[in-house]
């Protein structure tokens, strides 16, 4: 039985109301089910199967094939740094050393009181902004070995709840690939990414139980 809270258990009606067939909403739902539980456990997948009408193995296949669908608790911040060819270019690798560094947390790994938890990822789409780094999804480009210790001290010090990319980027970033538009106001409120459409933004979209 799911015991989802109410706003997660409507926005989970919402996303399988959106689909033709009730498998094809798997990935959405693991999202929201991520924010339930604070990662996709094996209880969510439970839930998801339920929810969709696949069997859990199923729905694990999904949740471990993408890198985005945690499998454990992540801390408060996490830092995802690109490593992939362009910000490799222009000093990624030193960037995420310097996150290590400060954090005390390595690649793939979350720190014992849980604020940090780190992680090199592939191409994030910023790549004429190189390097980049996102913390909790909300994108900062341009960033030097320097600003990213800075970025990390900054996130110990301040706990800034929601994370604002516009104001991290404008605090601890540098070149950008493109103008990124209308400012947007809403940040993030966790590690878990909150897709709009999907109705999981907003005060319904924390990690952790
Ligand atoms: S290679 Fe880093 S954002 Fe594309």
């Amino acid at each position: 039985m799911i015991t989802w809270s109410k706003d997660r258990a409507e926005a989970a009606q919402r996303i399988l109301g959106s689909y033709p067939e009730r498998r094809s909403a798997v990935m959405p739902l693991l999202y929201v089910a991520m924010a339930e539980y604070g990662y996709v456990s094996e209880q969510a997948m439970r839930d998801v199967a339920e929810l969709t009408g696949l069997t859990p193995v199923q729905v694990s296949s999904v949740a471990s094939f993408y890198t985005m669908y945690k499998r454990e608790e992540v801390g408060r911040y996490l830092v995802s740094v690109c490593t992939s060819v362009s910000c490799h270019l222009l000093g990624g690798d030193d960037v995420l050393h310097a996150v290590e560094a400060e954090t005390g947390v390595p690649h793939g790994e979350t720190g014992p009181d849980g604020t940090f938890s780190v992680e090199h990822v592939e191409c994030i789409g910023a790549c004429g902004g190189a390097p980049a780094v996102q913390v909790n999804y909300e994108l900062i480009e341009g960033v030097t070995p320097e600003k990213a210790v800075e970025l990390c001290q900054w996130l110990n010090a301040t706990e800034p709840d929601p994370l604002l990319g516009d104001e991290m980027q404008a605090l601890f970033g540098g070149q950008r690939s493109f103008d990124w538009g209308p400012s947007e106001s809403t940040g993030s409120k966790g590690p878990v990414p909150a897709f709009g459409p999907y109705s999981t933004a907003g005060t319904d979209r924390l990690a952790g139980p």
